[in-house]
């Protein structure tokens, strides 16, 4: 996925192209550039490496323009080189454009053959090139821009934002969307295009989505947008939901730590106008689906990717706990190709932070085609996802910048344990059942709050992993799916290998990885399942596997059979999650912390994958 940024108006555009790629940066950051008009000339930058290194580059010898278009890239084809950074460049003098794109053009070989064959020179591996040169061959036509984009796009097969400028209509941009989000921000005599409101919020927080199959044409002063089967479209105008502090860094080493410390808040606002403890119960605005309907469903489905895949696996353990309802976790990725039998009262939800991930579309997308009632549980407002399914419920959680999902987890997780909730207490769990729940989770803020604190003894624990080859993560029931997060987080911002397991699989082949190098994380509070997890850990200690544990506050046991514990405080097994995933989180992060990683930007990753 990559970010995209275009201003027109009355300020000189390359300090605000700039300052919008740095909040997009968490979108991809392979490589940067933009392109400037400045009276006749067009003045392109790009460069390999960090929105930093572009930024350099322009102090030291400015792009001139009050109208540009600027990208952050994450590759999809050609590595990242300079020139392979987008925009990419068509046609000569005033007839040339610059584009910057994120998606994939799926047939750009066979586009790209045809160009060749017409004498055309490719400076770049990418697939996006060939927009530009399309592009080109349009406006030499006589066309103007706008007309020229609309005529080049049915030629293109796979997915684009994209934002196009040329000399040739000075102070003017145009956008295309067609499955990779672009927002149009509406500002006094100046106009934003961006993949993501987040470089918009300092300008103005009036902004306008474009779907899919529109193309939109910028100027200072205006703006119009074209569908290509409905014509001229009046687009509903929405306010931005948050303001621009909420996604800066404070004084916060990264955002990574800034978000796992916002969590006590990031569950209050989850819970915040939902629970009912009059009633026993949670309830939900968006759903728009009816109680009565809701006691139809035999069966749900969740379909999600990474982290969210998690919250949905801990969600599957809390309805089917709560409500004694079926409950599936598909892979997103696997679940829109797998043709999986759902029959008339299946009810699939799909979860995402970012509503714009591309399998996760794509799962909802083959739920609606086989008409299945679609729900979706997102962070950010508007989102892909969040418009196209029939109902849903947001995280409320804020930006969430870094790109080891952290506070968005624990909002899934409240989310999840309030529908459990619900679907149970329109079956059959008792007031006295669902008023409990409702209590635990009004206490989980402050508890979280005292897990944070506990930080100098993750810390102590990080030193013991931060050399290991690999580890593993372990637990049981509702703490397996957080054994699996812990290990993700490890491994995707620290690049140690981590791998989650159910405790009681390791007997079943993983037992032949432990020796001293190989430390264990059990995540085993006390409950139901603590003397039988005290059981694996015997294991993994009779064959000198070190062990780092999370439990109960005061579990002396535990502590004895632990080189580092990592206490929580005693709470009721149905919200063990929320508390256990919090050491978890500083864990990976402090890892990463002493071995030097790059923590919110982790190699060869982005924040949210919006190519297949
Ligand atoms: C998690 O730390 C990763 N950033 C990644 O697994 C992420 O959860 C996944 O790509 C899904 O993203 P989404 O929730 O925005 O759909």
């Amino acid at each position: 996925m990559c970010g995209i940024v275009g201003y027109t108006g009355s300020h000189e555009a390359s300090p605000i192209l700039l300052a919008g790629l740095r909040r997009l940066e968490y979108r991809g950051y392979d490589s940067a550039g933009l392109a400037t008009l400045d009276g006749p000339d067009m003045i392109v930058r790009k460069k390999a490496g960090r929105v930093r290194i572009l930024e350099e580059n322009v102090e030291a010898e400015p792009a001139r323009g009050a109208c540009g278009i600027s990208h952050t890239r994450w590759a999809t084809h050609g590595p990242a080189t300079d020139a392979n950074a987008h925009p990419h460049i068509g046609g000569v003098g005033p007839e040339s454009v610059a584009v910057v794109h994120n998606g994939v053009i799926e047939n750009y070989t066979a586009l790209r053959k045809l160009l060749e064959a017409e004498g055309i020179i490719f400076q770049s591996q990418t697939d996006t090139e060939v927009i530009a040169h399309l592009i080109a061959k349009e406006l030499g036509h006589g066309d103007d821009l706008f007309g020229a984009v609309q005529r080049v796009l049915p030629k293109l097969e796979g997915t684009y934002g994209l934002a196009v400028i040329s000399p040739r209509c000075p102070g003017q941009i145009v956008g295309a969307r067609l499955g990779s989000p672009l927002v149009v921000g509406l500002g006094e005599g100046e106009h934003l295009l961006a993949s993501d409101p987040a470089a918009i919020a300092p300008h103005t927080t009036r902004v306008a989505y474009l779907q899919d199959g529109e193309v939109v044409r910028l100027t200072p002063d205006d703006f119009e947008i074209f569908h290509r089967e409905s014509g001229s479209i009046t687009p509903r105008i929405d306010r931005i939901d948050w303001t621009p502090v909420a996604s800066e860094l404070g004084d916060n080493a990264h955002y990574m730590i800034k978000e796992i410390r916002e969590q006590p808040n990031t569950v209050r606002d989850a819970c915040r106008g939902r629970l009912r403890r009059g009633e026993g119960t949670a309830h939900f605005g968006g759903l728009n689906i009816s109680p009565r309907r809701l006691r139809q469903v035999r069966r749900v489905v969740f379909a999600a990717c990474g982290t969210s895949w998690h919250a949905a696996l801990v969600g599957e353990y809390l309805i089917e706990r709560l409500a004694h309802l079926p409950v599936e976790v598909e892979y997103a990725g696997e679940f829109r190709y797998r043709n999986a039998p759902l029959d008339n009262q299946t009810l699939v939800f799909v979860i995402s932070q970012s509503g714009e991930t591309a399998d996760t579309l794509g799962a909802l997308r083959e739920a609606k085609r086989q008409g299945h009632p679609t729900l979706a549980i997102c962070n950010v407002v508007g989102s892909t996802i969040a418009r196209e399914a029939d109902g849903g419920i947001y995280l409320h959680a804020g930006p969430e910048i870094g790109v080891a999902s952290t506070k968005a987890f624990s909002a899934q997780v409240a989310v999840l344990t309030l529908l459990a909730l619900h679907l149970g207490r329109i079956r059959h769990l008792s007031f006295p059942d669902g008023v409990a729940v409702v209590d635990a989770m009004e206490a989980i803020p402050s508890h979280i709050e005292r897990v944070l604190e506990t930080e100098p003894l993750i810390i102590k624990a990080a030193e013991r992993l931060a050399e290991a080859r690999s580890v593993l993560f372990l637990g049981r029931d509702l703490l397996f799916p957080v054994a699996l997060e812990g290990a993700l987080k490890l491994k995707e911002i620290s690049y140690l290998h981590a791998e989650g397991y159910p405790a009681a699989e390791m007997k079943h082949g993983p037992l032949a990885l432990i020796d001293p190098d190989t430390p264990c994380v059990f995540i085993a509070p006390r409950g139901s399942l603590h003397a039988k997890t005290l059981g694996s850990i015997e294991e993994v200690r009779a064959r000198r596997g070190p062990v780092i544990s999370v439990g109960t506050e005061g579990d002396e046991e535990l502590m004895r059979m632990s080189e580092v514990f990592l206490p929580i405080p005693d709470v009721p097994e149905i919200v063990q999650p929320l508390l256990a995933v919090i050491p978890l989180q500083l864990l990976a992060y402090h890892v990463a912390r002493l071995r030097g990683c790059d923590i919110d930007k982790p190699r060869n990753l982005a924040k949210s994958v919006t190519v297949e």
